[in-house]
């Protein structure tokens, strides 16, 4: 495991982005995990900054997002998929055939679980997986849970969730309850992960995923078994690690 920690968050993202865009630069059909939420904001705004300095193309690389809300309209401004175009997407030259989300409007969920788990197998691995953490411990929205499941499936999201995706909604009451997201087996398999996590409120979560002991309780504790995970943290999430 590589922990780097940084001082500004400008220094993070760029840090953050380097590594996703010279992974594409390496590998020009690299597989990409993505992440939505507050924390890659600024490295998405990097990404394509790097991309119209001609840095950089995207237009062989596959990407899969690690989850996405069930019975949200896909062009609600909160959907993950309206995320990843406003963010991302409509920015750079990835072919709109190559960027994968889970369809939370499936009128058979299971199937898409199935569906997303296999259009993930036919990519080949996910070369470098994008994860953000929640303040439970969640990466996806694997919540804690006494077990965890391997691949795609629907989660009932925890109260601590809600809450903290509240802010991008009018209420509480308008956060989805309910997510599709890749499973914790899946996440482990990419190639690479990169962790990304700021702010103080973060910093005991960080520790207990890094430093405490491997458990379901902490989805992100599992981190801790993957060969190849690379941990970007600013100042303020780093505070209590040992
Ligand atoms: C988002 C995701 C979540 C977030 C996590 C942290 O696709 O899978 O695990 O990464 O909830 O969210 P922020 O960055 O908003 O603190």
């Amino acid at each position: 495991m590589n922990i780097i920690t940084f001082d500004s968050d400008e220094k993070l993202n760029e840090a953050a982005a380097n590594i996703i865009v010279g992974q594409v630069q390496t590998i020009p059909r690299a597989v990409l995990g993505l992440a939505t939420g507050g924390t890659p904001v600024g490295i998405y705004k990097q990404i394509v900054r790097d991309y119209e300095r001609g840095m950089v193309s995207f237009r062989n690389v596959t990407t899969f997002n690690l989850d996405e809300y069930v019975n949200i309209p896909v062009d609600h401004p909160e959907s993950y998929h309206s995320y990843m175009k406003s963010h991302l997407f409509d920015h750079i030259d990835l072919p709109e055939s190559q960027r994968f989300i889970p369809n939370g409007n499936a009128s058979n969920l299971d199937d898409e679980c199935r569906r997303y788990d296999e259009a993930i197998e036919l990519s080949g691995q996910i070369d470098l997986q994008l994860l953000g953490l929640g303040h439970n411990g969640h990466i996806g929205f694997n919540e804690p849970s006494h077990a965890l499941i391997k691949g795609t499936h629907t989660v009932d999201l925890a109260e601590q969730t809600l809450e903290a995706n509240a802010r991008f909604f009018a209420s509480i009451d308008e956060v989805p309850k309910q997510a599709l997201t890749m499973g914790v087996g899946t996440i482990l398999k990419a190639k690479k992960i990169l962790l990304v996590v700021k702010g103080a409120d973060k910093a005991d979560i960080i520790k207990q995923a890094l430093q405490g002991p491997i458990t379901t309780d902490v989805p992100a504790s599992l981190l801790q078994t993957h060969p190849n995970l690379i941990v970007l943290l600013d100042t303020a999430a780093a505070g209590k690690l040992a």
